[in-house]
């Protein structure tokens, strides 16, 4: 059986090159909901129905778990999933408390707009950031860059460098990637970035958990790593841009 990786778009794809690394023996299916992209600027109901849509076709493919790489779709819509399916279903959430506790100055938080409003986020600072430390910055035009292959370059920087602009960096030693699109921006990040601020994601980690909660279950298989694509319900039957972005996160530097 196949493990689900499901998001919006491309994002999700950072998810998969993790676990392909760290568990090259399992087979994959990646869904983007490709006709709904970008999730973070609608609103909860759309995100929620765009949700139940892929997941009722996932549930339906031969899958054991799924992992909603999606920080946006996680954050309105994993509860009501796990009450609907009883594969394990893993999320993702912005790596908040790691951050808070490596700080020793001030956490920026970026993802898209409607990961930083919802009660999720806010209940979770509200418990681990007593004394505020943690800024939230919305950054949904990298989305659509991404979708549209553009992941450096002038357009890139001149965007980031005016949402970066309107804070005073040198009190930030850490960033945290609350969006699974941005991955992809790392680079970029990096150099505009003061090189004390370190950059916080949650792919390693939520594809640990995972590796875990298969061990743990005894779910785990010996098969080749095989991934097979699906777009808002249709085989993807040319997977080469896919692939590409793929090939493209192996040769990015790790930070
Ligand atoms: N990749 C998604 C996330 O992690 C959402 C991007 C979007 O569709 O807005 O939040």
């Amino acid at each position: 059986m196949k493990i689900a990786i499901f998001d919006s778009g491309i994002g999700g794809l950072t998810v998969l090159h993790q676990a392909l690394q760290q568990m090259p023996q399992e087979d994959y299916l990646y869904y983007a909901d490709t006709l709904h992209v970008p999730y973070g600027t609608k609103t909860k109901e759309e995100i929620i129905s765009c949700v139940d849509e892929a997941v009722a076709f996932i549930a339906e493919q031969d899958v054991k778990a799924l992992v909603v790489a999606c920080n946006t779709a996680t954050s309105v819509a994993i509860a009501e999933l796990r009450q609907k399916y009883t594969f394990p279903i893993i999320g993702m959430e912005p790596a908040v408390k790691p951050a808070v506790s490596q700080s020793q100055k001030r956490v920026l938080v970026i993802a898209t707009p409607m990961t930083l409003q919802e009660q999720k986020l806010h209940d979770l600072l509200l418990q681990i950031d007593m004394t505020h430390i943690v800024d939230l910055l919305p950054l949904p035009q990298l989305v659509t860059l991404a979708e549209d292959g553009i992941f450096s370059g002038a357009e890139v920087e001149t965007y980031l460098q005016k949402e970066f602009g309107r804070y005073a960096l040198e009190d930030y030693d850490t960033v945290v990637l609350g969006c699974t699109h941005f991955n992809f921006f790392k680079d970029t990040l990096r150099r505009l970035l003061p090189g004390n601020i370190s950059l916080l994601d949650g792919s390693n980690g939520t594809v640990k958990h995972l590796q875990h909660l298969l061990a743990e279950r005894g779910l785990g298989e010996n098969n080749n790593g095989q991934v097979t694509y699906y777009q808002s319900g249709k085989l993807m039957l040319d997977t080469t841009p896919y692939e590409a972005l793929l090939s493209r996160l192996d040769q990015m530097q790790q930070y």
